[in-house]
């Protein structure tokens, strides 16, 4: 049967930890010069809804490195569900490439496509998560702890699609989450419940508190991201109102674990949701975890297309 990368919830800690532990491999080849062709011709369709940076880059480089290819179908080219069907996209689109990653407005999409799609599907970020990047993020925290068995992160700031993620991973793996932001901003409740679950089944906790200064007592990782994401705009003004008191600023970080270290996914809006004295201070972990994407992205890709 043909293997999906659609978010974090659908893995077993084992399946995650053995991607993580290839991931660390294939990082360790790349930095010895010794890139392994594991994906030789094969090549992966990237379909983007919305902009994107880190994603599209890290993908790209992901394939070519280990000698397969990307093409980039941007929103003006497809027209996901506009210009043509889900359905008929994953299907025209299965018989030209051997994997597809997809950003999207709608999660529904992402799972419309694996589902009419002969040929893995990744979600390269929807609005229910983010999966490739708390890989990344996983990663990150892994090279630094060695271990998440434990360890309190912290998510400052809205209960988006990375947080969503960064709670699955963390709990799965036997961390401790908490999520601080504002009335409103909570994350999405049936994941919430999922959360807990994973948290029972590893000897984690996850805990909820409007108090960002009680929230980062204890955190050995402290993460943020935007107050408005994208296809959020319009709400952008109303969301400046209540955030701010949600803002990782050196102060709030001199409050955490003295070994802590702060992620954000990026892009930053600095002088917002994070300070440019945290985002480039000594605990700035952000440049690292960007530069994981690529390795991250390897191990799923390998593992989808069965390769490793
Ligand atoms: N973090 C992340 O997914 O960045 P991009 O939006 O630039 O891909
Ligand atoms: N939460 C952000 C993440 C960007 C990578 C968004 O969805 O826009």
């Amino acid at each position: 049967m043909k293997k999906d990368f659609i978010s974090i919830q659908d893995f077993t800690p084992q399946e995650l930890q053995s991607m993580l532990d290839l991931a660390i491999r294939l990082k360790k080849e790349h930095q010895s010069g010794g890139n392994v062709p594991l994906l030789k011709g094969k090549v992966l369709g990237m379909i983007f809804q919305k902009p994107s940076l880190r994603t599209r880059v890290s993908f790209d480089m992901a394939m070519r490195h280990l000698g397969g290819d990307a093409l980039y179908l941007s929103p003006n080219e497809i027209g996901l569900g506009q210009r043509e069907s889900v359905a008929d996209v994953a299907r025209v689109l299965a018989g030209y490439v051997e994997v597809i990653m997809a950003r999207v407005f709608a999660h529904e999409h992402v799972l419309e496509l694996a589902k009419w799609s002969s040929v893995p599907v990744i979600n390269g970020l929807s609005d229910y998560d983010h999966p490739c990047q708390a890989m990344a993020d996983a990663l990150t925290i892994l090279e630094k702890f060695g271990s998440l068995k434990g360890l309190n992160v912290t998510f400052i700031g809205d209960g988006n699609n990375v947080a969503l993620s960064l709670m699955h991973i963390v709990t799965k793996l036997g961390g401790n989450f908490t999520h601080s932001g504002p009335q409103g901003y909570d994350i999405k409740p049936a994941a919430v419940e999922l959360g807990k679950k994973f948290a029972a089944e590893s000897g984690a906790q996850v805990r909820f508190t409007r108090d960002p200064h009680a929230a980062v007592k204890g955190a050995q990782v402290i993460y943020t991201d935007t107050w408005t994401s994208m296809g959020q705009e319009a709400e952008a003004k109303e969301r400046e109102k209540v955030f701010p008191p949600y803002q990782v600023n050196a102060a709030l970080v001199a409050e955490a674990d003295p070994d802590v270290i702060v992620l954000h996914c990026l892009p930053a809006h600095r002088g917002h949701e994070i300070t440019d004295e945290v985002a480039d201070g000594p605990h700035s972990a952000l440049f690292p975890q960007a530069h994981n994407r690529l390795h991250a992205q390897k191990a799923i890709l390998a593992r989808v297309l069965g390769v490793a």
